[in-house]
């Protein structure tokens, strides 16, 4: 087919203007940051080696095997992949120093208790003032804190601003590795955004999803994991100003707690890190709403 030079003026345009509006699904990707040679991306679980990091389309499942490597799988977007075992992401493993947690409520599950379900609605907060690089991660999320399974793993459906909102849900780091579903957008100040985590026979899914019911998941395999800690957090990296913080609250409400026995549970939440910078303050409101302020005097 021959294009003409007005079409092909016209199809110039369509494509610079598909050009400025794509948004990465990935923005870590986005920052890659070289430190002693490496390529490093910024994660919930700090700065990682992006090798360590993977992308992967919503609804793909992970799969650890024996000898170290891991499965993913996802019929639906034909995509299928075997993650080497890689002693370089095995000793990076980024859950030993997870010291960037700001606010936070935790609650430890009764004795020989695991979780079956944890799912909160998110009240997105104000967008900060200014941007200035930081990174911003509130998430409902748990961990097999007891010691079973191969490894600590974290479950958590992440509402994150970089630039700008999107939500994803994260897994980390089976085998020093950790995964992502691509970003939701569509995502604004005061929105209800929905997350959730839940155990069901041998898979834990991770849910992340706006007020339009557009939704990114992961589905992990127990690995004889058991769900035995559960935490309401904002996590936060390169703050350089209090306005790099949102002004007001932000809320996790409606959360409820499933636990492996099928009972409802009423979590007794407590305020793990107290007082943050910027008038940073956790408020535990009742067992199902945790309220995290910043820039804000309350009484
Ligand atoms: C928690 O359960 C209540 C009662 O079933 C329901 O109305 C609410 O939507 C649930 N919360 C979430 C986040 O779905
Ligand atoms: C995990 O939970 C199962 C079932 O509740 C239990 O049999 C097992 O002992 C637990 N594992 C650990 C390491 O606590
Ligand atoms: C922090 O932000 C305030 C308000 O935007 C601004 O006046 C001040 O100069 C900033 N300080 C620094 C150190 O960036």
């Amino acid at each position: 087919m021959k294009i003409n030079s007005s079409q092909n003026w016209f199809l110039g345009l369509i494509l610079i203007a598909s050009v400025i509006t794509a948004q990465s699904l990935y923005p870590h990707d986005d920052e890659v940051k070289i430190i002693g040679g490496e390529e490093h991306v910024q994660t919930p679980y700090g700065l990682m080696l992006r090798e360590c990091v993977h992308n992967v389309p919503s609804g793909t499942y992970i799969q650890e095997s024996e000898d170290g490597s891991i499965f993913l799988t996802n019929d639906e977007k034909n995509f299928a992949k075997r993650v080497q075992k890689s002693e370089k992401c095995q000793k990076a493993d980024a859950t030993r120093k997870l010291e960037q947690w700001i606010d936070n409520g935790g609650w430890d599950l009764p004795a020989k208790i695991s979780l079956s379900k944890f799912e909160a609605f998110y009240y997105v907060p104000n967008t900060p003032r200014t941007t200035n690089d930081q990174w911003l991660y509130y998430f409902i999320g748990s961990q097999n804190n007891d010691g079973s399974g191969p490894s600590v793993s974290i479950i958590q459906p992440v509402l994150s601003y970089y630039k700008g909102w999107y939500f994803q849900s994260w897994n980390c780091c089976p085998d020093g590795q950790a995964f992502n579903s691509p970003s939701i957008f569509n995502i604004t100040p005061h929105d209800e955004v929905y997350g959730s985590v839940e155990v069901k026979d041998s898979q834990v899914t991770i849910v992340s999803q706006n007020k339009l019911g557009e939704q990114s998941s992961l589905t992990v395999d127990r690995s004889g994991r058991n769900f035995t800690w559960i935490d309401a957090t904002l996590e936060t990296y390169s703050i350089s100003n209090c306005t790099d913080y949102p002004k007001g609250r932000m809320t996790y409400s409606q959360m409820n707690v499933t636990l492996n026995n099928e009972i409802a549970a009423i979590p007794q939440w407590t305020d793990t890190f107290g007082p943050s910078e910027c008038l940073g303050k956790t408020i535990i409101q009742d067992p199902q709403t945790i309220s995290i302020y910043h820039n804000i005097l309350l009484e």
